[in-house]
């Protein structure tokens, strides 16, 4: 009686898309625990792996491909290195590894990018900030990021009249994008110390402008009880080097969140541990589209050198189980699992300090299992 012995587990298609630089380093311990958790857990992700970046423009000459364009459509999560390095920057735009990354954001409408900055207690020395300023500290900043001036039209760099060029770009907002990025920093806020800043360029800029009304429209119509303020985002980058405690969600536009999710990175010690999630909306079945990944870059200088630290893809990896797979308990043992690593107190070259011991990108992943198990 087969169908009866059978316990159905249902495959979670995961796809794998190391890149370029240090991407295929850090990715490979995230595999190393994801097959971990087959194995010992008797979950059965189906693992299945790519190329995108320049990797995938060496080989196909086009930073990704249809083919595997198709299979993270079909994916239930990605998780992705990262992409980039100098080899490619004399490329057009069309062909840089960068296009891999934005073609998979824009056109799986992942338009929630949600990047935790969270101080580890094991962590407070290094971070270049006094320890009372960052100890404690957990902010979860939500870019937009699908569109502003990433993606904006008109764009290019053009000829003019008297020999000179000019390059073009375009910020633009709907009310409709900003407000469902909002809603996505609202929702967040209640379930962590109910507050949202938004910040914007409202005294410059009329998509700035138009980002506060709408946050504010918004907030008046359902999130009444969540605190909101308005916040320049200049003034955003400079409270979070004088103050960060003071933030709880911070939501803002593509481009002001790429700048000031890097600066919250270095509050936290090294852009090396920090995670991200890029969510899409859900659909009639309740399931969304995802992608997984660190927020540090390819960093080409130290690639192949075993030193990359993989705790930041290994946590990303961690939010995937959380958002895209239903795997809440799992997530919260991985998570322990990298505590308990720092506990011990292991470092990858971006955190060693004194009385620590650094470990090489391998070791970290395997003492990370280790303490699954
Ligand atoms: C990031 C990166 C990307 C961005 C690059 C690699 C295109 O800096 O994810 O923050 O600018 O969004
Ligand atoms: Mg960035």
């Amino acid at each position: 009686n087969h169908g009866y012995l059978m316990i159905k587990v249902k495959k979670r298609k995961i796809l794998l898309l190391p890149g370029d630089g240090i991407g295929p380093e850090v990715v490979g311990e995230v595999k190393k625990i994801i097959q971990w958790f087959n194995s010992n857990k008797s979950l059965d992700f189906e693992i299945d792996e790519d190329l995108a970046g320049g990797a995938s423009y060496d080989k196909h000459g086009t930073p990704i491909t249809d083919e595997v364009f198709y299979k993270a459509l079909e994916s239930e999560a990605i998780m992705l290195g990262a992409v980039g390095g100098p080899k490619w920057d004399n490329l057009e735009f069309a062909k840089k590894p960068e296009r891999a990354l934005l073609k998979l954001r824009k056109e799986l409408k992942l338009f929630a990018n949600l990047r935790p900055a969270i101080c580890f207690k094991q962590l407070v020395d290094a971070s270049t900030l006094k320890p009372e300023i960052v100890s404690g500290l957990d902010i979860m900043i939500v870019r937009e990021l699908t569109g502003g001036i990433y993606f904006g039209e008109p764009r290019g760099i053009k000829p003019i009249d008297n020999g000179e060029r000019k390059g073009i770009n375009t910020h633009i907002y709907t009310s409709s994008e900003i407000v469902r990025v909002a809603k996505v920093a609202f929702d967040l806020a209640k379930k962590r110390s109910n507050k949202v800043t938004s910040c914007e360029k409202s005294n410059v800029m009329e998509s700035g402008q138009l980002w506060k009304e709408e946050v504010q429209a918004l907030h008046d119509k359902e999130y009444k009880d969540v605190e909101l303020i308005h916040m320049l985002a200049d003034n955003c980058a400079m409270q979070l080097l004088r103050n960060p405690k003071q933030f709880d969600v911070i939501v803002t536009d593509n481009l002001f969140g790429d700048m000031l999710s890097d600066e919250a990175s270095m509050l936290t010690g090294s852009l090396g541990l920090l995670p991200s999630a890029s969510l899409g909306a859900k659909n009639k079945d309740g399931k969304m589209r995802a992608m997984y990944e660190p927020i540090h870059g390819a960093a080409p200088d130290i690639a192949g050198k075993g030193i990359a630290n993989p705790i930041a893809a290994i946590l990303s990896f961690a939010m995937a189980m959380r958002y895209s797979l239903d795997l809440d308990k799992e997530a919260d043992d991985l998570e322990k699992a990298v505590q308990d690593v720092l506990d011990e107190g292991l470092r990858t070259k971006d955190i060693v300090s004194k009385g620590t011991k650094e470990v090489s990108t391998t070791q970290m992943g395997d003492a990370i299992i280790s303490k699954l198990q």
